[in-house]
């Protein structure tokens, strides 16, 4: 028998879940708005939000701002238990909400996938995903299933993760919304590296803007890592400025 995971929230990657855990497991999914008609095309069962908490396993996919909310209001309906996991793409901050708010009959386990529907377009074999266990919580069940599926599972602690973050996804964020307002895809010669850098934007701008604002409102080290890469772009502009103003001569 099949066993039925519940997911909450069924936006860009509540939805992209579903796609790829519905051939191994029931799926049944929930989310504030009606996402009926796509939980119908990808086969997976759509009822209400607490129908999808009270599942033995469940697995939390709105918005980082909105987490503490829906926690809130659904920790009566966990299954003691059960366990709940959320997929934000920064863990400090989540994490301390699963372990205030997920009552304490229940195990849950801080996740975070680090690919989404545009990088894994072709599949999830050779895409990371890192787990944050919490209460003592074993992922080693979890994390042979995950191997399964083809990921790489890093097992890590939520301070570490969100460290890495400031430096990954959260730059790549940052720059890419920044090169979207520049328009750098509007060029009729074009080298490979600059079509990889119009890629960058392009996944960046289809992501909710709400993503890269909450990436870095509840990263503790976004804001020190754009301030580093600010001052940088700074001083090289104050280097090649001095240098213009030296002339084109030497
Ligand atoms: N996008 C990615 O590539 C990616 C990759 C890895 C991890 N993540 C993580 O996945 C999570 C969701 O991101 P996303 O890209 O899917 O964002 P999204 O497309 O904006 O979807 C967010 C979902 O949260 C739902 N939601 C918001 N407030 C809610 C509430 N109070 N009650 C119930 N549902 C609520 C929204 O509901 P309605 O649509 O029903 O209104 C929406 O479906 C985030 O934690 C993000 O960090 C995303």
């Amino acid at each position: 028998m099949k066993r039925t995971i519940g997911i909450m929230g069924f936006g860009r990657f509540g939805q992209f879940m579903a796609a790829h855990l519905s051939p191994r497991f029931d799926v049944i999914a929930g989310s504030r708005s009606d996402h009926a008609t796509e939980a119908e095309a990808l086969g997976v069962e759509w009822a209400p939000l607490q129908t999808a908490a009270e599942q033995d396993c469940v697995i939390v996919s709105v918005s980082i701002s909105t987490l503490r909310d829906v926690l809130r209001s659904f920790a009566p309906s966990f299954s003691r238990g059960a366990l709940v996991c959320d997929v934000s793409s920064v863990k400090v901050y989540p994490c301390s909400l699963l372990d205030a708010y997920v009552p304490g009959g229940c195990h849950c386990l801080g996740t975070h996938p680090l690919f989404g529907p545009d990088t894994a377009r072709a599949g999830l074999a050779g895409h990371t995903i890192a787990l944050c266990p919490l209460r003592g919580y074993d992922p080693g069940p979890i994390a042979s299933t995950l191997s399964d599926m083809g990921l790489e599972v890093i097992q890590t602690t939520p301070d570490e993760h969100d460290r890495n973050m400031a430096r990954s996804l959260a730059l790549i964020h940052f720059m890419g919304s920044a090169l979207s307002g520049l328009g750098i895809g509007d060029v009729t010669l074009a080298t490979a590296t600059h079509r990889r850098l119009c890629e960058l934007v392009s996944i960046t701008h289809n992501d909710s803007p709400q993503l890269l604002l909450d990436m870095h409102r509840y990263n503790p080290y976004a804001a020190g890592v754009r301030r580093e890469l600010i001052d940088r772009l700074v001083r090289l502009d104050g280097e090649l400025s001095s240098l213009e103003a030296e002339g084109m001569e030497h």
